[in-house]
C-alpha cells in the first residue's frame, strides 16, 4: 500500500507519553490501520492482533513473506484467546510462568500455543504464537489506550536492519504508513530474545536482548530443568538459507557487503582490518570502505581518513554495543560505503544477540583469525 502523503511523525516524551497523542494512535489501531512506535528493543510495526485484515497491511508494508510469523505485543498478562494454554504441559506452563514473572515486561518473547482469537496469518499458519510485554512507556500505553493486543515485527521493510530510531523507521516505511511515534532512540537496540516453550527442552529461536544465561539462571531459581536447545539458524561460515520461517541468513543487512573478523586477539584483528581495507581500496578506486569499531580501536585508524570509522562502544561495554549496532550500519550506508569490515566482539551476555545480527549482516562471510 502506498500512501500518497508520507507518514505523519509525532514527537513524544519516552517515559510519559502525550495521552492525545495515544489516542490518535490508538484510534488507528483500532480502524484496522498501521502504526510504528518505539518498544525498549527496537520500533514495532503494529496492528490489531486480532483483525486479519491490519495484520496483512503489515505484510504488504515490509514486502514480507507471509510464511514469516509476527510477535503479539501485550500489557500486564496474555489476554483471553491469545494462547491456548491447555495445549501445554505442565512443566511447559511452570517454565512460562518463571519466565514471565522474571522477564515481563522486557525483551523476551516466549512461543506459546495459538489461542482462538489469532487470526491464522498472524502465525504464518503455525499452531503456535509469540508474546512478548515490551518495556516501554509509549508501547505500553499505546496497547493499553487501543484496548487489544498488538501485532508487530520490527519497523523495517523485509530483510533490512531494524529500525532503533524514528528516523530509520521513517526511511524504510515512511510512504507505507500513516503514523510514527518518536520516542527517541531505543534502549536496548536489539530485538527480544525467542523461547519456544512448545518443545522440549524449550528451545531458543533467536539471541536478543535477555540472554541466556539470564533465562537459565531463571529456570534453576525455579527448580525447573535448565536445559534449552540453542537452534544455529547458521551453520559456521555457511551461507545456505534456513527453512525455518523468519530465519534466513540474510537478515539484519546493510546495503554494504559486510565481512566479519573475529577469534584474535585486539592487534590482529585490527591489523586484519586495515590490511582489508588496502587490498579491496586498491583491487577497485571506486570501492568505500567502512569499518566498525571498539572504542579502543578507534585511535589506530583516526590515520587512515578515507576509511568511514563507526565506532559502536568500549570493547567490553556489550550493552553499548548492542545499543549502537544498528545505527552504525545504517550510517555506514548512509555514506554510501561498498564494503564494511566489522571486528568481532566478546559474546557473553547480550553480545550473543550481537555476533548472531553481524553474522547475518554478514550473510555467513565470517573470517576467523
Ligand atoms: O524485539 C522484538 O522482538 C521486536 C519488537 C518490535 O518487539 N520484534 C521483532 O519482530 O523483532 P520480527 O518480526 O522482526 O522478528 C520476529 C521473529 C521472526 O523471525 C519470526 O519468525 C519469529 O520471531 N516468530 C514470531 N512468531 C513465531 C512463532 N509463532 N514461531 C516461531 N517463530 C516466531
Ligand atoms: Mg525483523
Amino acid at each position: 500500500m502506498i500512501h500518497t502523503v508520507p507518514a505523519e511523525v509525532l514527537h513524544l516524551s519516552p517515559e510519559a507519553p502525550d495521552p492525545q497523542a495515544i489516542a490518535r494512535a490508538a484510534a488507528l489501531i483500532r480502524a484496522g490501520q498501521l502504526v510504528a512506535f518505539p518498544t525498549e528493543t527496537v520500533y514495532g510495526l503494529g496492528a490489531n492482533a486480532f483483525d486479519s485484515a491490519a495484520v496483512a497491511r503489515i505484510f504488504a508494508a515490509k514486502g514480507r513473506p507471509a510464511n514469516d510469523p509476527i510477535i503479539v505485543h501485550s500489557l500486564g498478562g496474555i489476554p483471553e484467546g491469545v494462547v491456548d494454554w491447555s495445549q501445554l504441559s505442565d512443566q511447559a506452563q511452570r517454565t512460562a510462568q518463571a519466565l514471565m514473572a522474571a522477564f515481563m515486561p522486557g525483551a523476551l518473547t516466549l512461543v506459546l500455543p495459538r489461542g482462538a482469537r489469532i487470526p491464522p496469518n498472524v502465525t504464518a499458519g503455525l499452531p503456535n504464537v509469540g508474546v512478548r510485554m515490551p518495556a516501554h512507556a509509549v508501547a505500553q500505553a499505546l496497547i493499553a489506550a487501543a484496548g487489544v493486543p498488538i501485532a508487530a515485527p520490527s519497523a523495517n521493510r523485509f530483510a533490512h536492519t531494524s529500525p532503533t530510531t524514528a528516523q530509520h523507521v521513517y526511511a524504510d516505511l515512511a510512504e507505507h504508513i500513516a503514523l510514527i511515534l518518536d520516542g527517541g532512540a531505543t534502549q536496548v537496540g536489539v530485538e527480544s530474545s525467542i523461547l519456544d516453550l512448545c518443545s522440549d527442552p524449550p528451545r531458543l529461536l533467536r539471541h536478543g536482548g535477555v540472554p541466556l544465561e539470564a533465562i537459565r539462571a531463571c529456570l534453576r531459581a525455579a527448580h525447573l530443568p535448565d536445559s534449552v536447545a540453542v537452534i544455529s539458524r547458521y551453520a559456521e561460515g555457511d551461507s545456505e538459507p534456513l527453512s525455518a520461517p523468519g530465519m534466513l541468513l540474510k537478515h539484519y543487512a546493510p546495503r554494504a557487503a559486510l565481512t566479519l573478523y573475529e577469534g584474535a586477539d585486539d592487534a590482529i584483528l585490527r591489523q586484519a582490518l586495515m590490511v582489508a581495507a588496502a587490498d579491496i581500496t586498491a583491487d577497485d578506486a571506486k570501492a568505500r570502505v567502512g569499518v566498525l569499531l571498539a572504542a579502543e580501536d578507534a585511535p589506530f585508524f583516526a590515520a587512515l581518513p578515507m576509511l568511514c570509522v563507526q565506532v559502536v562502544g568500549a570493547r567490553d561495554d556489550l550493552e553499548a554495543v548492542a545499543h549502537n549496532l544498528f545505527a552504525a550500519l545504517r550510517a555506514l550506508d548512509a555514506q554510501g560505503v561498498t564494503h564494511i569490515l566489522a571486528r568481532g566482539f566478546p559474546t557473553q551476555g547480550i553480545g550473543a544477540a550481537v555476533r548472531d545480527r553481524l553474522v547475518r549482516a554478514a550473510s555467513g562471510r565470517v573470517v576467523r583469525l
